[in-house]
């Protein structure tokens, strides 16, 4: 098996791709030979991560600019791929956002934006995905967890209920898309060194790596490893699985 190329010719969409975990997964999966369409909230944002690419594989992706929490943004974002694609081999449901609020501070339009792109984006994206991926070989959709979304955290309800959902997505769509073929795994990541928890404070960081047998922040390329793993054959028999890449944090 040539580790270099286990993606060849399969039609990824990376949603977050512009920065942070999205972008280092859509480098990974075009390093092995995928055909990446990259997204971001503008077309903009994904112009530094389309660069990278075209210096590794010599061709400009794709973006498509969709807001996820507007459904008919992202209806239109489909279109678009069955239009010039006919298919899509992988979705990776990386878009999201983190709004930290103690109890008794989360107002309703904070709940509506954290599940509109957390959880009700990445359901309406994995629905759509599920049609155009009839006529893909190996299909395989990720959905981006959190260890937040398994462990809770203080100041963080309602992105942990947010990513508590995409589980529960993910294990129930396993079930119901596994006889058509189609994988649908998570990961859940401990802290990860993106711009999401730059507004993290020391002592909060400290009291996180704590716990943290490995004793450091993760890096967004050791999360697009684990979903290089999802997205490929080598977990061809792995469906309905939350993979934590944690560090240990849960151990
Ligand atoms: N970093 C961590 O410690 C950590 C831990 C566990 C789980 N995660 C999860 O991993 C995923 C990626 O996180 P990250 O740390 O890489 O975040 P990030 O650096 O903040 O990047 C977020 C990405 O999501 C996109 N996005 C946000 N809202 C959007 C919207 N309404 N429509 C379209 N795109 C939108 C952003 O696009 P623009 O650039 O266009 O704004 C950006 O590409 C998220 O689902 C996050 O919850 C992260």
């Amino acid at each position: 098996m040539d580790l270099t190329a286990l993606l060849e010719n399969k039609i990824a969409l990376v949603t977050g791709s512009s920065r942070g975990i999205g972008k280092e997964i859509a480098h990974l999966f075009a390093k092995n030979g995928a055909n990446v369409i990259l997204h971001g909230i503008i077309e903009d944002h994904c112009q530094e991560t389309a660069q990278d690419i075209k210096k590794i594989t010599g061709i400009t992706p794709l973006i498509i600019a969709a807001d996820i929490s507007d459904y008919s943004q992202i209806d239109q974002m489909f279109r678009d791929i069955f239009k010039k694609f006919k298919r899509l081999d992988l979705l990776v449901n990386n878009a999201g956002v983190l709004e930290d609020r103690l109890i008794g501070m989360i107002s309703a339009d904070n709940i509506d934006k954290i599940f509109s792109v957390n959880t009700f984006g990445t359901l309406h994206c994995l629905q759509l995905a599920a049609r155009l991926m009839r006529k893909s070989t190996a299909p395989s959709i990720i959905n981006l967890s959190s260890i937040i979304g398994i462990e809770g955290a203080v100041g963080q309800t309602a992105y942990a209920a947010s990513k508590a959902a995409v589980i529960g997505i993910t294990k129930s769509a396993a079930k119901e898309l596994g006889p058509q073929g189609i994988r649908v795994n998570a990961l859940a990541p401990g802290l990860i060194e993106t711009d999401m928890i730059k507004h993290l404070s020391e002592n909060k960081v400290a009291a996180h790596l704590e716990n943290t047998p490995l004793g450091r922040l993760g890096l967004p390329e050791e999360v697009a490893k684990a979903a290089l793993f999802l997205a490929s054959d080598l977990s061809s028999f792995v469906t309905g699985q939350t993979i934590q890449v944690d560090g240990g944090l849960r151990v």
